[in-house]
């Protein structure tokens, strides 16, 4: 009886020990993605706004992210998007429940002196449909992206006129300098 016990508690911890480590092999390949993502947008920002101005770093957010993320996804078969919780484009923007949650947990973990560009989110979840690994890493705002999601003194009068006719329902504006603009957010079946 006792032995039967002693088995069944170490089957137990085998079990959980095994749940962290694929946890954290999950997590490793998540970052693997996402952190190149991040960094290849940014970088891309930086030289569109060096080379030909903010009008056509307009096509980093609005065309090669969206596009990218959507490479990614078909590549890896997780589904990879940006999400805000002041979203511009509602469509690939929005957050679902689970992603508004943590994006509130990143602000209120940024206000409390941690660093945007450190903060990650790893967690599985069980949801009608089946089981899923869950990862975001937050989107620090940068001075190049001032020009469209800034506030008022920042963005241009054409800038102002375009974004109006495009996304006459934009939230993304009034952000400063190290702020949490979003997530990148990976959802993958388990
Ligand atoms: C030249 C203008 C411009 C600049 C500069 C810019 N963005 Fe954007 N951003 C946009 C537009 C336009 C969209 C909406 C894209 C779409 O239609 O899906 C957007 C969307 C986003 C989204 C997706 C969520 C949403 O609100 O729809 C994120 C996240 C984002 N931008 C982050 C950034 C970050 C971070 C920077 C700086 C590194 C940046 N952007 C710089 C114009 C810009």
């Amino acid at each position: 009886m006792k032995k039967l016990m002693v088995v069944a508690i170490m089957s137990m911890v085998a079990g959980v020990a095994m749940a962290a480590e694929d946890l954290s092999k999950y997590v490793e390949e998540s970052k693997a993605v996402v952190g190149p993502f991040g960094q290849k947008l940014m970088a891309a920002n930086k030289s569109a706004v060096a080379n030909g101005g903010h009008e056509s770093a307009v096509g980093v957010c609005k065309e090669i992210a969206p596009q990218m993320a959507g490479d990614l996804s078909r590549q890896t078969g997780w589904k990879l998007t940006r999400v805000s919780l002041k979203v511009r484009n509602p469509l690939l923007g929005a957050p679902d429940a689970w992603e508004q949650k943590k994006l509130q947990e990143f602000d209120a973990r940024a206000a409390k002196g941690d660093k945007p560009d450190t903060l990650v989110v790893a967690e599985v979840v069980e949801e009608p449909a089946g089981k899923y690994f869950r990862f975001m890493k937050a989107i620090p705002v940068q001075e190049g992206c001032l020009a469209c999601h800034g506030d008022a003194s920042h963005i241009s009068d054409g800038m102002k006129a375009k974004l109006k006719l495009e996304y006459p329902n934009d939230k993304a504006t009034g952000y400063s300098v190290g702020q949490i603009r979003g997530a990148i957010s990976v959802k993958r079946p388990l």
